[in-house]
């Protein structure tokens, strides 16, 4: 197994972005690429500002910035990613892009190097049987925001061997995130629970409740810090949709059916924060 040293995040989205600004922190050289250089200067530059602002409030200082951002670099090519020990997957949901870029990191990476993916229910067991390499596949599955949230789930496809299980989940903990193992099936464990009380939340609101009601309710009821709605938007409609399809399609319940609400909201391109539309505007 390699000693990771350099990881090369894949998407500058709001996750890879939050990853590679982890990653960084943590002491490890980054490599950050995005298809879409637009994409790739905002995911860029909102990791500068998220640090300014934690040099602000005096989280860190400004040494720790400057050490992180020297750690960092936007790669103009995938072609850099020859360096990396370990790349973590970032790139839209959705399976058949996934596998197309699995199958060229796997032509680029060092033969030693670990391939992992941040996808939020696609099976890994797939992803890595499209690759040469499936003993050293893994899911590595961050939670948004990435900076704050501590839970990183790994998630162990059928080929995935200890060594690779053992080396990312140290990799992890270095980011000082907590692991946990979940079963490769549709959702982990997350997912698996999150997404339909979600869905049931956009049921209800199909149903007249008013989205702020929905969303009170379940902040003050409930404890959680922002309501199903506001999270919703905040994770992005499309994402949300294609796990709940997932599930739907892949456990074969009926209560997992995407309520008809979002379909339409996908539809109409109101992804939630990300677009400026969603459950509520931006
Ligand atoms: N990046 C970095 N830091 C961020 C951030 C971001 N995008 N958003 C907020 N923060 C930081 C703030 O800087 C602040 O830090 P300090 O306390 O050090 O000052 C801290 O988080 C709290 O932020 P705020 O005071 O602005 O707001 P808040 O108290 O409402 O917290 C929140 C914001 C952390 C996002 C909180 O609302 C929360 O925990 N929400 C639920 C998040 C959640 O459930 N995530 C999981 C989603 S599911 C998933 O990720 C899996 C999947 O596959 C879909
Ligand atoms: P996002 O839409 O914010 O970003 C995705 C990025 O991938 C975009 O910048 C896009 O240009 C880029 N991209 C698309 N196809 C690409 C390709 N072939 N090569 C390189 N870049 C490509 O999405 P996100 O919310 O950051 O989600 C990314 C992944 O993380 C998804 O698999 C998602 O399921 C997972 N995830 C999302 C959340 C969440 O709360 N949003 C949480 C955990 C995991």
């Amino acid at each position: 197994m390699p000693d990771i040293k350099t990881i090369g995040v894949i998407g500058a989205g709001q996750m890879g972005a939050g990853i590679a600004h982890v990653a960084a922190a943590s002491g490890y050289k980054c490599l950050l690429w995005d298809a879409q250089t637009p994409a790739l200067d905002k995911g860029y530059k909102g990791i500068c500002t998220q640090l300014k602002k934690l040099v602000e409030k005096q989280k860190i200082t400004a040494e720790d910035e400057k050490k992180t951002l020297a750690n960092l670099k936007a790669a103009s090519s995938l072609k850099e990613f020859a360096s990396c020990d370990l790349a973590v997957e970032a790139i839209i949901e959705n399976v058949d892009i996934k596998l197309k870029l699995f199958a060229e990191l796997d032509t680029i990476l060092p033969s030693s190097a670990i391939l992992a993916s941040n996808t939020s229910s696609i099976s890994i067991t797939r992803l890595a049987a499209g690759t040469k390499r499936s003993s050293q596949v893994i899911g590595m599955h961050f939670m948004n925001p990435v900076p704050v949230m501590k839970l990183v789930e790994l998630i162990r496809g059928l080929q995935t061997s200890d060594d690779t299980y053992a080396a990312t989940k140290a990799c992890a903990e270095k980011m000082g995130k907590t692991t946990v193992l979940a079963g490769d099936g549709p959702g982990f464990i997350v997912n698996r629970i999150l997404c339909p009380m979600i869905n049931e939340a956009i049921y209800l609101l199909q149903e007249g409740v008013k989205p702020e009601d929905i969303d009170n309710a379940m902040k003050l009821g409930t404890n959680q810090p922002m309501g199903p709605l506001t999270l919703a938007d905040f994770v992005g409609l499309d994402t949300l949709l294609f796990i709940l399809q997932i599930l739907h399609r892949e456990l074969g319940e009926d209560k997992y059916r995407p309520c008809p609400l979002l379909v339409k909201y996908v539809e109409a391109g109101w992804l939630g924060k990300k677009t400026g539309r969603g459950f509520y505007s931006y």
